[in-house]
Order: structure tokens, then sequence, then C-alpha cells
């Protein structure tokens, strides 16, 4: 019952070998399982560890099984339509999640409820009109929200409520034309907001209260008409300030009051025709300020006082005819000024401004490229500014060729006193009584000839009566002495 040693060892053999056979099944099968649960790629997908990428795949839904620990997933670009609820369930680590150019227009309420890792959200080229979505619990770490390109025609108070830690929104071209006012507050930690190419038509006054870490605010090509004093005063973080293409037409004092951080203000393209003096005056960051394709015909001397910063002016394309002498004196930052295609008028005063600018820019270079040319007088169209001498001109102080006389009146008459001066530029006449400057209105009057008139003269009004004519090179004045006679005053 000896059994020779090599068949034991060969059974042996065979059952380790079979052993390791099993063995080698069950591994096997073991790894192909383990493969099957944890990194299966989803049809038509390309996977990258936890980063997905199934963007231009012609899908018209969310894939079914995407690993749980996804943290990027990429769906730009497919025929999806709409998302619901349950979509993303189980994708709590996810951090971005990109969708635009797909079809969506309804997005269930719930949908996002647990994508509670989410900080970047990109639904952007989609149909989207309704944004009640938004109110998630899911998406309280939701960084950066971009709904470009959608059908979104109104923001209600509340919608983005819950978004507290927004940094970036952007809302580019929708069809939004109502912002209900609160719409803004609760995201105090927003630095971007991009309104353009929408319908917004009117600005309310607490619209952007509450963004004090706003750094960008962009309402270009929109229909806005105005710009309500104090709108953008709780924005002290503000650094970028776009309101080109619009429909504004004045710029009153207080409009960019409290914006002491910005950098660049848009004004472009608008229909901007008056400008208080003082409303760039608290802007003392300010280093680009474009103001071209306006209405502005005039400039007032302390208008760019305040920008001690600047770098940048652009008044290109407007209808500003003469320029105040000393305008830029205080701008000691200026390096270009753009002021081509204005209906520029070439006298004494432009010549005097040219001379102030010369100060600072011997050679005009601040011009650059652009150079203004004269519209009036006809000899002198089309000529440089830079080419502008004393010669071109007969500049000369004020004389007065009509001279007020001493004059008798009675209470109760009429006084008139003329006056009329002659000069290049024109001289300005102003009146005095007793050498205080007369305050016109309903009984004392002026006319565009320079006449004074008092229709109804009172006894107060005998004194000594001065014309003072002035230009940039002098001043001339002339005295009147007028004596009221009348009834024994009563009283
Ligand atoms: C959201 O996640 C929780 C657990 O993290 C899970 O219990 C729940 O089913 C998920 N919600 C949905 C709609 O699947
Ligand atoms: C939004 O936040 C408020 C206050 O934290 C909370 O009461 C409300 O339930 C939240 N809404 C949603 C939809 O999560
Ligand atoms: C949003 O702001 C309003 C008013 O400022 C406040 O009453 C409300 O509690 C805020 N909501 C959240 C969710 O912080
Ligand atoms: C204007 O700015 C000042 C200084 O930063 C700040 O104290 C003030 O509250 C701001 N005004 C408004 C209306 O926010
Ligand atoms: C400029 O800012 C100061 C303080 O920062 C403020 O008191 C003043 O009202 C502002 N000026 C204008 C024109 O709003
Ligand atoms: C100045 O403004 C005009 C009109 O808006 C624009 O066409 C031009 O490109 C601007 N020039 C520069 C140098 O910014
Ligand atoms: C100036 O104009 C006023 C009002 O039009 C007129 O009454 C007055 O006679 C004129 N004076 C002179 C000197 O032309």
């Amino acid at each position: 019952m000896t059994r020779p040693m090599y068949q034991d060892a060969a059974a042996a053999a065979a059952v380790s070998r079979r052993t390791m056979v099993l063995l080698l099944l069950l591994f096997t099968f073991s790894l192909s399982s383990f493969t099957l649960v944890t990194a299966e790629c989803p049809d038509k997908c390309r996977c990258d560890e936890a980063y997905i990428n199934c963007n231009f795949e012609e899908l018209d839904r969310i894939p079914e099984r995407i690993p749980p620990d996804t943290k990027v997933l990429r769906l730009s670009g497919n025929l999806i339509s709409n998302l619901k609820n349950g979509a993303f369930a189980s994708l709590s680590k996810i951090h971005k999640l990109f969708l635009s150019g797909n079809e969506i227009d309804n997005i269930d309420t719930g949908c996002f409820n647990n994508l509670t890792s989410l900080e970047n959200l990109n639904l952007d080229h989609n149909k989207i009109h309704n944004l009640d979505f938004l109110q998630s619990k899911g998406l309280a770490r939701l960084n950066i929200l971009t709904l470009d390109y959608n059908e979104i025609s109104n923001l209600k108070n509340g919608v983005f409520e819950n978004l507290s830690k927004l940094q970036s929104l952007s809302l580019v071209k929708n069809k939004i034309e109502n912002i209900e006012s609160g719409v803004f507050n609760n995201l105090t930690r927003l630095e971007s907001l991009s309104l353009e190419q929408n319908q917004i038509h009117k600005l309310d006054l607490e619209m952007f209260k509450g963004l004090i870490k706003l750094d960008t605010l962009d309402l270009s090509h929109n229909l806005i008409r105005s710009i309500p004093p104090g709108i953008f005063d709780s924005l002290t973080s503000l650094s970028l300030l776009t309101l080109n293409d619009n429909e504004i037409n004045n710029l009153k004092n207080g409009a960019f009051a409290n914006l002491s951080k910005l950098w660049r203000l848009f004004l472009s393209g608008n229909k901007i025709e008056d400008i208080e003096s003082g409303v760039f005056n608290n802007l003392t960051s300010l280093k680009y300020l474009f103001l071209g394709s306006n209405k502005i015909h005039k400039l007032d001397l302390e208008m760019f006082k305040g920008l001690i910063k600047l770098d940048t002016l652009n008044l290109s394309h407007n209808m500003i005819r003469n320029i105040p002498p000393g305008i830029f004196d205080s701008s000691v930052s200026l390096s270009r000024l753009i002021l081509d295609h204005n209906p520029l008028t070439c006298d004494c005063n432009i010549l005097l401004f040219v001379n102030a600018l010369k100060k600072n820019y011997p050679k005009l270079d601040v011009f650059g490229d652009h150079d203004p040319l004269c519209y009036l007088p006809v000899e002198m169209s089309e000529k440089s500014l830079k080419k502008l001498t004393e010669n071109d001109f007969h500049c000369t102080p004020p004389d007065v060729i009509v001279v007020p006389e001493k004059k008798t009146v009675l209470v109760g008459e009429e006084l008139q006193l003329s006056c009329k001066a002659v000069g290049d530029p024109e001289p300005l006449i102003t009146w005095a009584k007793d050498d205080i400057y007369l305050e016109l209105g309903q009984r004392v009057q002026v006319f565009q000839n320079n006449t004074l008139i008092i229709p109804k003269v009172e006894r107060t009004d005998g004194g000594q009566y001065k014309c003072v004519a002035s230009n940039y090179l002098g001043r001339k004045s002339f005295d009147a002495m007028v004596n009221v006679n009348g009834l024994a005053e009563n009283g």
C-alpha cells in the first residue's frame, strides 16, 4: 500500500495547480468587480480619476451612474433640455459643474439639493427663464454662477438669498428688464456682477446696497436713462464701473460720490449732455475716464479737478466747441487726452487752452494719434490744434465801446443802462452796484445785448453802477451814477 512517491507529488502538484487557478480566477474576478464599482466611466464620457468629461456627445440627459467621487463634471455642448430632481443626487463631492450650450429650459427646484460642495456652476447658452432652482440648500458653497445667454427677464427678491458665498454672478445677454430692489442685498461677498446686454432701463436707489465687496460692475448695453445720486454709495471697493452704451443724458453730483477706489469708468456711447461740475470730484483713484460718443457741449473749469490720478480722458465724438484754458492744470498724471471729432471753434480762447496745455506737454503729444481739429471758423477748419499759433488770431483784451451813462430816474420808472464791449475772445460782461455783483431776477434783468433793465425803479436802486467786461487777456470797467428821485418816502 505504499504509493510511489511521485504519485503523491503529482497529486499534490495537481491540487496546488487547481488551487492556484481558482485563486487566480478569484483574484481576477475580484479585480474586475473592483473596477466595476469604483472606476466605471459613463457611456460616451471620458474619465480621468475625478474628472469626467462628457462634452459634445449629443447627450439628451444626464448620464446615469456617474461615479460618486466626481469632482469636475463637464456636460457642455449637448442636447439636455431639463434637469430633474435626483439627477445629481449622489454627487455631493462635485466642485465644478459645466452645463453650458445645452437646451435647458426647465430645472426642477430640488435638482441641486445635494450639491453641497459645488463652487462653480456654469449654465450659459441655455434657455433658462426661471431661477427658482437657486433657492436650494445645496448651493451654500457656490462661488461662481454663470447664466449668460439665457432668457431670464426678471430678477425677483430672494432668488439669490441663499448664495451667501457667491463671488461672481454673470447674467450677460439675457432679457432682464425688471430687477427688484433688494435682489442683490444678501450677496455681501460678491466681487463681480455682470449685467451687460440686457434691457434694464431703471436703476433703483437701493439696488446695490450691501455689495461692499464688489470690485467690478458691468451695466453696459442696457437702456438706462439716469443714475440716481447715491445709488453706488455702498460700493466702496468698486474699481471698475461700466455704463457705456446706455441712454444716460446727464450726470448729477453725488452719482459717484463714494467711489474712492474706482479706477476705470466707462460712460461712452450715451446721450450725456449735461455734467454737473462736481460729479467726478471724489474719484481720487480714477485713472481711465471714457466719455466719448456723447453730446457734451460744455466743459466746466472745475469739472476734472478732483481727478488727481487721471491718466486717460476720452472726450472724442462730442459737441464741445470751446475748452476753458487751465482746465487740466491740476491733472498732473494725464498722459492721454482724446479730443478728436468735436466742433471746436478756434479762437483766442482755444489758443489759450492750447498754450496752458503746452506748459505740461510742450509737444502736445498728450493728444496721441488723435489730432483734434478746428471746425470753425471756416477758414481754419481742419487745422490741427497742435499747429495753432498767435499769428492765427488777433487776440485783444476787452474794449468797451458803449459805456453806461449817468442817469436820474423817478421811482416807479424804468432804468436802462447799456454796455458793449469787443475783444477776442469775446468779453464776458457783468454788472455791479456799489461794488457788489448784482443779483438778477424778475426785478433786475440783463438781456443778451448786455443792457441792464430795472422795469420799476425803487428808491434803493440809486448808486454807483459798474459794467465789467473781461476776457482772459484783461478786464475793463466803467462806472455810472444813478440817482433816484421821487416823492418823499413814507416808510
Ligand atoms: C442626498 O444625500 C443624502 C446623504 O448624503 C442621501 O441620503 C439622499 O438620498 C440624497 N438625496 C437624494 C435626492 O438622492
Ligand atoms: C435660505 O436661507 C434661509 C436662512 O438661512 C433659510 O431659512 C432657508 O430655509 C433657506 N432656503 C432654502 C431653500 O434653503
Ligand atoms: C437677506 O437680507 C435680508 C435683509 O437684509 C435679511 O432680512 C435676511 O435675513 C437675509 N437672508 C439671508 C439668508 O441671509
Ligand atoms: C461712503 O463711504 C464711507 C467711507 O468708506 C462709508 O463710511 C459710508 O458708509 C459710505 N456711505 C454709504 C452710503 O455707504
Ligand atoms: C466726497 O466724500 C466725502 C467723504 O468721503 C463726503 O463727505 C462728500 O460728501 C463726498 N463728496 C461728494 C460730492 O459727494
Ligand atoms: C475714444 O472714444 C471713441 C468714442 O467712444 C472711440 O471710438 C475711440 O476708440 C476711443 N479712443 C481711445 C483711444 O480710447
Ligand atoms: C437790449 O435788449 C432789450 C430787450 O430785448 C431792449 O429792450 C433794449 O432796448 C436793448 N438795448 C439796446 C441798447 O440795444
